[in-house]
């Protein structure tokens, strides 16, 4: 154990030195003084002391005052006080007030070395306590400082997928606002199918948000061609779904995601593609995803038909429970009036201004 500073305070010279000698003797090393006055002189400035301990059978209002300095300056300082034991309430004031920390009885040597060693254990533990909280405090602002970090990447994050998204919408402009719209048709039947964390709300919106980037890898002659496809070009739009999973797999996306893009057109009776999975080996989200690329697809424009009202899309919706979709998304899907779902199509569209003259033309060719 370090050697502790102890300073000594007793008016008597004989009963000080007795105790000094008795403290060395365990190591300690010691300061004496005759009056509490000297000790502030001490103590008042840069100091090491690990103990004050004041002899004193008296203590008036300027003695408390300075004892009331010294604990102020040197939080970290244990004040022990010996008084005889006729004189029991003359330290309970001060112990109240927090200025001492011990009573003891001045020829009570080894009671006093008792409380050295108490006293000098709970320093230990308040010094350790003390680099717990510092490295703590530090812990918490290089967290604080990762979290900005990391909020700052979640922007950048959801502003490239946006703007993907976007580039995407706008290379086939029949369908733009489309990715807005099934993102949050897919978070409303995601809530009613009782998904309320806020992280895979999120991420079943990013999915919906990407569910076609594969189309990026298929030629506009296809992706656009005005006339019905060859199988041989349905063999290649159907590759979109792996296309995209393979593209967005490298950048660490979470399952969801992944899975919204990868699995978009399975069918709950198994004749979807790119797998061919069936019924509830099909990931929830993209068995939810499913239902809503379709409610949007029925109620959007293509020009090879007019847009369908809602009440219309329903009843396909219904008719095809249990082959194309899960049964429980589409009571999901029914548990919502239909003025809802026009709704939320009417707020994720309204606000494309600058690409409606592109839309209109398109609509007109
Ligand atoms: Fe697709
Ligand atoms: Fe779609």
């Amino acid at each position: 154990m370090k050697t502790k500073k102890v300073l000594v305070v007793d008016p008597l010279e004989k009963r000080r030195r007795r105790l000094a000698s008795f403290l060395r003797e365990l190591a300690y090393e010691l300061t004496e003084v005759q009056d509490i006055k000297q000790a502030a002189d001490k103590l008042l400035g840069v100091n090491n002391f690990s103990f004050l301990i004041f002899n004193c059978s008296q203590l008036d209002s300027y003695q408390v005052g300075l004892l009331r300095s010294i604990h102020s300056f040197n939080p970290r300082l244990s004040i022990i006080l010996l008084t005889p034991q006729d004189e029991p309430y003359l330290g309970v004031e001060l112990i109240n007030k927090g200025l001492i920390h011990h009573l003891g009885e001045p020829e009570n040597l080894s009671g006093l070395y008792a409380v050295l060693i108490n006293e000098q254990e709970k320093q230990e533990l308040r010094y350790k306590n003390d680099l717990y909280l510092k490295e703590l405090r530090k812990l918490k602002r290089e967290q604080e400082r990762y979290l900005k970090k990391a909020d700052i990447l979640e922007e950048i994050y959801d502003t490239t997928i946006e703007n993907l998204m976007t580039a995407l919408d706008l290379r086939d402009v029949e369908t733009f606002g489309h990715s807005r719209t099934v993102a949050k048709y897919s978070q409303v039947l995601a809530r009613i199918l009782g998904i309320e964390e806020k992280e895979k709300l999120d991420n079943i919106r990013k999915g919906a948000l990407l569910h076609d980037v594969g189309k990026i890898a298929i030629p506009d002659s296809i992706l656009k061609k005005a006339g019905s496809l060859t199988e041989e070009e349905w063999e290649k739009i159907r590759l979109h779904p792996s296309l995209g999973f393979g593209l967005i797999k490298e950048i660490k996306l979470v399952p969801e995601v992944g899975n919204i893009i990868l699995y978009h057109h399975e069918r709950y009776d198994g004749t979807g593609y790119p797998q061919q999975l069936k019924g509830e080996h099909i990931p929830l989200e993209a068995r939810i995803f499913a239902l809503a690329d379709a409610l949007d697809a029925i109620t959007s424009y293509r020009p090879y038909r007019k847009e369908r009202d809602f009440q219309v899309a329903r009843e396909e919706i219904i008719k095809n429970k249990a082959t194309q979709f899960d049964p429980e998304v589409v009571d999901a899907f029914c548990s919502i009036e239909i003025s809802k779902w026009e709704k939320i199509r009417f707020e994720t569209t309204r606000f494309l201004p600058q690409y409606e003259p592109w839309i209109k033309s398109a609509k007109s060719r």
